[in-house]
Formats: structure tokens, sequence, C-alpha cells
């Protein structure tokens, strides 16, 4: 994946790799200097391309931090490429040769969790029939990824920061203690100080995650690493099928205009589906509001008006189930762009909707296929 930072350099050679995939040229250094002109050309930082001041700041710190022992707590909106980031610090850790261990706290039910992440002894619980090692196990002198940290519950991130402290733990069923050293990043899409404030991140576990806090920018954020970003996905993409497509001019113009809520995970998307369109040049409008031919969903009721009407006295859950509901029939049922409009993992919006499928009560929209392909 790395073509010219080599594994075990120091943050210093760090700092100055930038590696360039062969269609794209190379940029300037990393600098804290202002740009006299706006950024051309596209800086790629271990798995993540930009060039914009923000994600240059990311690579800075992450250059910095990428070498020590220090816990990191990743920040940033759906899509925005904190999976990425993480394993850009691995891979600059000096330790790539180790474990990488990532695990979605938010796709994973609360009552299987606890042997996922410690493993268990065999009979342990029904099913049990051998003893597993859980994800700190297996990421033992490695990196353990914990994304998505705030829908872990409160019962098991009492456990974690136990082991984030003494780095022992048992796994279910066992008498004894385990002893590991591992290296935890962690992802949000919260904002964690709120999240500490809604009760549903510990705070102390909060301030042992986030000795290095780390922010990835929103995509609306990032100026031209729009359409150089833009241009990364189709180039690959043209690669792939031995096409030599372009965008539009209108295109480019709505990428700079469009918000992005769902961010780099959006634009890729749009871009791939805007590929598969076009005959020679890319019209990203288009594709973003053409309906699916594949999962036709006529729209109905709420989706159709774009808007949601709650009774107060719902409670939250109903409050949740409408709005999910609502996105993706507004959305046509493409569960990628649903989720990402409300700020939420694929994972996750899939558990949400296995959950409805299992508790139906007629609040789904009309025309809805919850068992419907990703878009
Ligand atoms: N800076 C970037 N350069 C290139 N691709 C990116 C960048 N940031 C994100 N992506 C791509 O966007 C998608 C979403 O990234 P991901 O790391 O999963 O986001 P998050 O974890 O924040 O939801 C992935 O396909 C990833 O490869
Ligand atoms: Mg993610």
């Amino acid at each position: 994946m790395l073509n010219n930072y080599r594994i075990g350099e120091t943050s210093q050679a760090a700092v100055r790799y930038l590696a360039c995939e062969p269609c794209i040229p190379a940029i300037a250094p990393i600098s804290d200097e202002p740009q006299k002109h706006p950024p051309q050309v596209l800086a790629r930082f271990g798995d993540l391309y930009g060039a914009s001041r923000p994600m240059r700041q990311l690579f800075r710190m992450i250059a910095r931090v990428a070498p020590t022992q220090a816990n990191v707590l990743i920040e940033g909106e759906s899509g925005t490429g904190k999976e990425l980031v993480a394993n850009t610090i691995y891979l600059m850790s000096g330790h790539a040769g180790e474990p990488l261990v990532a695990v979605n706290c938010g796709a994973i039910s609360p009552h299987l969790m606890e042997a996922e992440l410690f493993g268990h002894e065999r009979g342990s619980f029904t099913g049990a029939v051998r003893s597993r090692k859980g994800c700190f196990e297996r990421a033992d002198g490695g990196i353990l990824f914990l994304d998505e940290v705030t829908e872990m519950p409160m019962d098991m991130q009492i456990k974690l920061l136990r082991i984030l402290e003494t780095g022992r733990f048992c796994r279910v069923g066992a008498d004894t203690e385990t002893e590991v050293k591992v290296r935890v990043i962690a992802a949000t899409n919260r904002c964690p100080k709120q999240a500490v404030r809604d009760g549903i991140l510990r705070s102390d576990l909060y301030y042992r995650l986030s000795v290095f806090p780390l922010q990835v920018p929103p995509l609306r954020e990032r100026g031209e690493d729009i359409q150089l970003i833009a241009n990364v996905f189709l180039e690959r993409l043209n690669r792939e099928e031995r096409s030599a497509k372009v965008f539009s001019q209108a295109s480019r113009q709505f990428m700079q205009t469009y918000q992005w809520p769902g961010n780099v995970r959006e634009l890729k998307n749009a871009v791939h589906r805007a590929f598969i369109l076009a005959d020679r040049e890319l019209d990203l409008t288009a594709a973003m509001t053409a309906p699916v031919p594949a999962e036709p969903t006529p729209p109905a009721g709420e989706e159709a008006s774009g808007c949601v009407t709650l009774q107060v006295g719902s409670t939250l859950e109903e409050a949740q189930r409408r709005l999910i509901c609502a996105t993706l029939g507004h959305y046509r049922g493409n569960k990628t762009l649903a989720a990402a409009v409300l700020g939420v993992s694929l994972k996750t919006l899939y558990n949400r909707l296995k959950e409805y499928e299992a508790k139906p009560d007629g609040a789904g929209p009309p025309g809805t296929s919850f068992s419907s392909k990703v878009a």
C-alpha cells in the first residue's frame, strides 16, 4: 500500500513521505506556510488523499502520533475517512508487521460484545463449543481499532477502561486473567464531549481514550480536495474499466456547491454511480437524483414531503424509527446514502432495519424493502 515510505522509519520520514499513484503527480512537502496558490495537485499520505490546509494539518498530527504508543480518538462525521486515518496510523507506527484488528462497536449486539472483545472459554455459554480469542488477544502487540466506540454499552465501557489501565482482562467464563499489550485507536462520529454530557460515554473512558484526539474535517470544508479526490476515484474506475470518462463542467460546479453530508463516502458512491450511467461525460447531479432502477420505491407520505411529523409524547425509539424509515424512503431505498445522511454507519443502519423487521409496527414507509440490496 505504501510506495515510498519504509515501515519503521521515523515520524520525520513520515512527514516527508508523499507516495503517489502513477497517474497522480507529486506535490510539495507538507508545510505550515500559507499557500500562495490554491493547491492544484493532490497529496497522498498513507491511504489518505488531500491537499487542503485542514488535511495537511491532520497529516502532521498523524505523523506525530503514529510512532508513539498513545491511544488516539478519531472524531469526524460519517464517511470522512476515520478508518483510513486509523489504517494510516498503523502503517506509520513502525509496527506494521504486528496485528491490526478492527471492530465496529455499533455492529455487535450488546450481549455478544463481551465475548467478541475479550473472548470466551469453552462451555461458558450455550453454543461455546470451543474457547475463542477475543479482539484484544488477537491484537496483542499491535493495534485494536474500536470504531463507533460511543455505541458501546456502559457496562462494557467499564471493562474497556480497566483493560486500558491494567492491560488485563478475563475471557468470558475464565477464572484467571489474561494480559495483553494493545494500543487502542477509537473512532466516533458523535461529538465525544456531547456523548459524555448525554450519558452515553463514560467521562473516565473518554479521557483515557483521547490522549491524542484527531479531528477529521468534513469534506465540505476541504475546498479543492473535493475535485481532487473525485479525480482519484474517477481515475481508478477508468483504469479498472479501461475507459477515459471525464466529469462534465456542471458536475465540477456541483461538487463545489453541494454540502456532501455523507462526506468522502458519499462522493465515492456518487462518482461510481455517475461513472456507470455515463457513456463519456459523468453527470453527478443526475446520478444522485436518478431513481435506482432495481429498487422502485414510489415516494409516499413522509418520504415524499421530506418531513417527519412527530406527536409530542412519542418515544425516542419511535422517533428514530420514523426518521430512519422516512430517510430511507426519501433516498429510494439507497441505504448507503441514507446511512450517510443519518450520520450512522451502514452496519448500524442494517442493525436498526433488522430490529424493525423483527418487530414490525407498520411504521415503515410503504414500498420500502428492508431486505433489499445495498445501493
Ligand atoms: N482522504 C481520503 N482519500 C481517499 N479516500 C478516502 C478519503 N477519506 C475517505 N475515503 C474513502 O471514503 C470511504 C469512507 O471512509 P471511512 O474511513 O470508512 O470513513 P468513516 O470511517 O469516517 O465513516 C472509504 O471508501 C474510504 O476509502
Ligand atoms: Mg467508519
